[in-house]
């Protein structure tokens, strides 16, 4: 049995009261707060050995790279790649869709497929892609409750598509997508599949070769990481055929000089994709991270997440003027909740007198996801108020939020 209450001693940053209250942080989803073994790992690396990796052959610099290099077997194990190599850190789960969106090279004509429900890293990096290389773009609407229908998906990815972008789950909704059949959907059409893994890597257990994605984009700093801090997962034969992102040192065996002309000779995957000298302390942190919660163990971080947020729906539920975006199952559903007060216009008002008044923190606007608020009819007008769950909430936390947004209610109408 975890216990949750020694967890929530591995973060110091719960040992702040701010007026004269302990705080109730539910911002998880946007970023995580921090344990200790994670900022230890980054001051070892500052207190001892704040070298350069991959180039130094001194002692320090050994141990940089091989502390680096661990680093990329840990995020590996986490999610089950096959080979470490296709492991490539990032700043955060946007440079990682950049990259795809920029590097793969797509067939002439052909078309990529996202959704209604997409972040706008999950969306844009592929609109700007289609626009610059005439390629059509289809959006697949999400229904209301934030789920997809297959149908739609089997309707939609045709012989012409060459990629599918989705998110796995929404910061919004926080619905899971039902990802291996639209693999197996895509793959049967000869079509990629990139994941938006933000939400789903740090609250779920995450096995890309379970779930056969092609490319998958990670957020380490919404999982205990360290700010930006973020990874791309590749299949190698694909990062290997990639066109390069960024080039320059330490993405090359060699550059030759020859007849008045440079001619580089690129490296494999990972460093193929990692130019210039690198976070050490981000990728000694994440590897932390990552150890940190298998440890724990994410099936146990899942169940923990389900009964808080099965607490907060049971109780939002039970109160007037609240409308909860996104379906109620939590089955289907990461740990988070977004909501509207129709008796509060701005949401910003809600995430302001939760904060001031009870030291609640959630997330206010519409959480770089507009077009969904579109859909929803909540833009251009409002945005909606988010309240996300972590391993270190608990019961106390959801009723904390629970009786500020009653008193906040009783106060509006
Ligand atoms: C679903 C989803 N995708 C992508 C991102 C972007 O993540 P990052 O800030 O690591 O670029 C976020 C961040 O909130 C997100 O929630």
């Amino acid at each position: 049995m975890t216990d949750w209450e020694r967890i929530r001693k591995d973060f110091p940053a719960l040992e702040r009261k701010i007026n004269g209250r302990p705080i109730v942080y539910l911002d998880s989803a946007c970023m995580s707060l921090k344990p200790r073994p994670v900022i230890d790992a980054m001051n070892e690396y500052y207190l001892r050995f704040p070298a350069c990796g991959g180039r130094s052959i001194h002692t320090l610099g050994k141990e940089v790279s091989e502390a680096y290099s661990e680093a990329r077997r840990k995020m590996a194990r986490f999610i089950n790649a096959a080979h470490e190599e296709e492991c490539i850190w990032t700043r955060n789960a946007t440079e990682a869709l950049n990259i795809v969106a920029r590097s793969l090279r797509v067939p002439k004509g052909s078309k990529i497929i996202t959704t209604s429900l997409e972040h706008h890293s999950g969306s844009l990096p592929f609109v700007e892609k289609a626009r610059r290389e005439g390629l059509k773009l289809e959006v697949v609407p999400a229904r209301s409750d934030g789920t997809f229908d297959i149908e739609q998906w089997k309707a939609a990815i045709d012989s012409q598509t060459s990629l599918v972008s989705i998110v796995h789950s929404s910061n919004v909704t926080g619905t899971v997508a039902p990802l291996r059949e639209i693999v197996e959907i895509a793959h049967d059409r000869g079509a990629l599949v990139v994941s938006d893994d933000a939400q789903y890597a740090p609250h779920h257990p995450l096995d890309v070769q379970f779930f056969d994605v092609d490319f998958s984009a990670l957020s380490i700093h919404k999982m205990c990481g360290p700010s930006g801090m973020g990874l791309l997962y590749g299949k190698l034969d694909l990062l290997k055929e990639m066109d390069m992102f960024l080039t320059g040192g330490d993405t090359v065996a060699d550059v030759r000089y020859e007849n008045g002309k440079i001619i580089p000779e690129y490296l494999p995957p990972p460093e193929k994709f990692e130019a210039g000298l690198q976070n050490y302390a981000g990728a000694i942190g994440s590897g932390a991270a990552a150890d940190y919660l298998m440890s724990i163990g994410m099936h146990e971080i899942e169940r923990h997440e389900r009964k808080l947020l099965s607490r907060a729906l049971k109780a939002l539920q039970e109160m007037d003027h609240i409308r909860i975006l996104g379906t109620d199952d939590i089955d289907l559903k990461t740990g988070l909740v977004t909501f509207t007060i129709d008796t509060v216009t701005s949401a910003h008002d809600i995430a302001t007198f939760l904060n001031d008044e009870f030291a609640v923190m959630v997330r206010s606007g519409a959480h770089c996801a507009h077009p969904f608020h579109y859909q929803e009819g909540i833009l251009p007008a409002k945005g909606t108020a988010r309240a996300s769950f972590y391993l270190y909430n608990n019961d106390t936390d959801v009723d904390i939020f629970i009786e500020g947004l009653t008193a906040l209610i009783a106060a509006s109408v």
